[in-house]
């Protein structure tokens, strides 16, 4: 791939790169006197045409997610930045946060100035403690400059931003267990419709999105939505619903390699160009197993799965659920797929709420069944079971309120259909893994 000049990452090894005279000395919120010059609808409308896919995980298009909010509506209208990352594997939104506080203020006031919203509310990580005295600190500067507050920079547009500290769980980060913790509540995801778009937060009509997606905006608003869409893949011309994948992303690299980091490339590099050309390689001069496209949730790609572009399409295409996150994680050839499930299951069934049936007990029976196999006294009839249970999960079939479900089963069904050989050598030889210090402690 030809080198990219980064842009969401360009400034954030510059000295005091998260001050506001820094920003500001580098061009910082003229994109924002730029929005306040135009019609909300206009602002939407560029951020609609640039094709901006929501960089959270699902990839639902923000600016038509924008449009869904209703029509003259006497407000407030919210806006929530989904900044509970928690996905595995996923620290992107934690280093602009950290390090370039502003160019996501920048495009929150932008997308608010868009959707008619005088109140954002930033919904952190509990974990992300530097983030949160990062943009405390940020937040405070711009009232001080009168870049939030009433009036900003003379115009007739008023913003407050309220950070807000998450419940250090992984289903805050649902946007709507994101929306009931905001109101005070335990964070249950709500059943959709309605969207948040129509009731969100106190009842009001919502607009979540994430923290890379708003800081998109902002050079949206920069550069326009044509420069943005000479970034990354066009449609797929024999598929009529594509849209494309458009822009730069920010691609979290973990796992079995030498040099694990966060890359911001044009949307489409391969899983073999991320793990050679950007992280060093596999680590030990292993081969990769399996590599994670973006969050557990999305399943595994295989070795020979390695050339599947990492835009919106690609994962879908090999099997997995989708990009996600674009969180990679790499697992060396040494590694029994049976430690790796074990761990994905172990996880969701913590953060599972137990709202609903499938999903609650699913996710436990689940990893019940691998700390059988782990201990060793798996079945061969076990994966069957496991494959089951795992078919019975989910928003798809219609069985959850959230796609929690579908995130715990998704990497069942794909481990065992793509790795089966791994799960049968296992159960066969009897092995037994003691990993944690727990087993440790009682074994
Ligand atoms: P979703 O596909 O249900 O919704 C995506 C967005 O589009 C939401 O904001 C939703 O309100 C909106 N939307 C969809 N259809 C709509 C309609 N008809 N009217 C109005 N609005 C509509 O996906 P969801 O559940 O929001 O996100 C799932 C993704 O989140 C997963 O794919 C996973 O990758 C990601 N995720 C990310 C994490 C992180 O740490 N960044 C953590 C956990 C999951
Ligand atoms: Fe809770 Fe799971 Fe139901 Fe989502 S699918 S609401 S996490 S029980």
């Amino acid at each position: 791939m030809p080198s990219f000049e980064p842009v969401l990452l360009a400034r954030i090894a510059k000295p005091n790169s998260a001050k506001l005279e820094t920003y500001r000395a580098d061009g910082g919120y003229k994109a924002l006197e730029k929005a306040l010059g135009m019609p909300p609808a206009d602002v939407t409308n560029m951020v609609k045409d640039s094709v901006l896919r929501g960089r959270g995980g699902a990839g639902f298009p923000a600016g038509l997610k924008w449009t869904f909010l209703p029509k003259d509506h006497p407000g407030p209208i919210y806006l929530c930045v989904n900044a509970d990352e928690s996905e595995p594997g996923t620290f992107n939104n934690r280093i602009l946060m950290e390090l370039d506080p502003h160019q996501l203020i920048e495009g929150i006031a932008i997308a608010c100035h868009a959707i008619k919203s005088e109140k954002a509310f930033l919904y952190l990580r509990y974990e992300y403690g530097r983030s949160y005295r990062v943009l405390d600190a940020a937040i405070k500067e711009c009232y001080a400059a009168g870049l939030l507050g009433k009036n900003i920079l003379g115009k007739e547009f008023n913003l407050d931003i309220v950070l807000h500290r998450g419940a250090a769980a992984y289903i805050c980060g649902e946007e709507t267990g994101l929306i009931e913790s905001l109101e005070g509540k335990r964070a249950w995801p709500r059943i959709k419709p309605p969207f948040p778009a129509i009731e969100g937060l106190f009842r009001k009509p919502t607009i979540v999105n994430n923290v890379e997606t708003l800081c998109c905006v902002t050079h949206i608003l920069n550069r326009g939505s044509e420069w943005f869409k000479s970034i990354g893949v066009p449609p797929d011309p024999n598929n009529p619903r594509d849209m494309g994948s458009y822009g730069p992303k920010l691609y979290c690299i973990s796992g079995h390699v030498n040099k694990p980091g966060c890359v911001e490339l044009p949307l489409g590099v391969t899983a073999r160009e991320l793990i050679d050309e950007h992280a060093g390689g596999v680590w030990k001069g292993r081969k990769a197993k399996a590599v994670v496209p973006g969050g557990i949730s999305m399943g595994f790609l295989s070795a020979d799965e390695l050339d599947t572009p990492l835009d919106f399409n690609g994962p879908g295409k090999a099997g997995c659920l989708g990009l996600g996150t674009a969180a990679v994680v790499v697992v060396d050839d040494q590694t029994s797929m049976v430690d790796v499930l074990y761990n994905c299951c172990r996880f969701m069934s913590h953060e599972s709420c137990g709202q609903c049936t499938p999903c609650r007990e699913g996710t436990a029976w689940m990893t019940k069944i691998l700390e059988r196999i782990r201990a060793g006294h798996g079945k061969m009839e076990d994966l069957d079971t496991l494959t089951e249970v795992a078919g019975s999960m989910g928003i798809i079939p219609g069985t959850t309120i959230c796609g929690l479900s579908d995130g715990a089963a998704w990497p069942v069904k794909n481990a065992i259909k793509k790795f089966r050989g791994d799960f049968e050598e296992y159960i066969a030889s009897g092995r037994r893994s003691v990993t944690s210090a727990q087993e440790l402690m009682a074994g």
